[in-house]
């Protein structure tokens, strides 16, 4: 019987390809070339599977040039670079890898937090520079971590591990928004109480967004919503770019209308708006919330999973559509 065909669309863990070529016939972008969706219709359309991760966009056109291709393993939680419709016409079935980032990406949300709050990127260019001269009273004062307020909008698994975090670890009340409200349980465990968005905006300390991107999600965070915050919070992007308006956010850190961000995604990623590299109140990182091996190595593997699950068992283990 011959082996389906997988394509991997970038460069992972060797243990992991080596382990799909046991199960299938494996095409790895092993140079790690950015493909152009034209070249990635290319390189699928003679395809059964793939392997993605969320640079590359699965969509209608693309299922159209790939009529063999049955399933596409995303190695990352978020999958708003899936059509889900179009894939679910297509009869394509799309999986994500949910749970074994969660603590990981949550470590990171709130190392983020706190290199913005207490301003450590600022403070270690000034120190490379050659410019320290003397301790001062007042040298990179940032704002208090432990006993704030610490918001968050969006409330799945790492929002409730950042809460936890918060909660637990630093002492901080913590509030929320999301599209849905949290188990009695799951809110006394992560010592969370529910407010309306704009509440949420104007009492937050520290706001982190852990919200997926959707069309509903795009630029949730603009103009209006940074001018409900308060001129001495901070904002903390770990979720899409796109959810916050980057411009806007720019000229609200420019202005003090709000204290500092950091920032692990944006619009229009790897590209960064050059507004917001001219700021120095702003923490930037190159989408690395669940970059551990440890982490990265289970995500590759469940993506790996559920091609095998799929091909072998004729059901994926953790689908993102029907
Ligand atoms: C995810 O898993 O969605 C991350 O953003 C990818 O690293």
């Amino acid at each position: 019987m011959t082996k389906p065909r997988i394509l991997i669309a970038r460069k992972i863990f060797p243990e992991v390809v080596q382990r799909l070529s046991g199960h299938f016939d494996v095409q790895a972008n092993d140079a790690d070339v950015p493909w152009t969706p034209q070249e990635l219709a290319a390189q699928l359309q003679d395809k059964d599977g793939a392997l993605t991760t969320g640079s590359q966009r699965i969509d209608g056109e693309l299922l159209a040039a790939c009529p063999r291709l049955k399933v596409v393993a995303n190695m990352a939680v978020g999958y708003n670079n899936f059509d889900v419709a179009a894939m679910t016409a297509a009869g394509v079935q799309g999986t994500n890898t949910p749970d074994v980032l969660t603590e990981t990406t949550a470590d990171f949300g709130f190392a983020l937090l706190m290199a913005t709050a207490r301003r450590m990127a600022e403070a270690e260019h000034y120190l490379r520079a050659g410019l320290w001269q003397n301790w001062s009273y007042d040298m990179f004062a940032g704002s208090e971590v432990h006993g704030s307020t610490l918001g968050i909008l969006g409330m799945g698994r790492i929002g409730q591990g950042i809460a936890r975090r918060g909660a637990h670890g630093f002492g901080m009340q913590v509030i929320y928004h999301n599209r849905s409200r949290l188990s009695d349980e799951l809110e006394a465990e992560c010592q969370a109480q529910y407010v309306s968005k704009d509440e949420l905006l104007a009492r937050a300390d520290h706001l982190v967004l852990v919200l997926p991107y959707s069309p509903e999600s795009h630029h949730a965070m603009g103009e209006k919503e940074l001018a409900q915050m308060k001129p001495t919070a901070t904002l903390v992007n770990i979720a899409r770019g796109g959810i916050v308006d980057d411009a806007a956010l720019a000229r609200a850190l420019k202005d003090r209308r709000i204290a500092a961000a950091g920032l692990d995604v944006f619009e229009g990623e790897p590209a960064v708006h050059p507004a917001l590299l001219q700021v120095p109140n702003v923490v930037l990182t190159p989408h690395i919330a669940s970059a551990t091996v440890a982490t990265r190595l289970a995500m590759a593997n469940l993506a790996a999973d559920n091609l095998i699950a799929f091909f072998e068992a004729g059901r994926a283990l953790t689908p993102v559509n029907a």
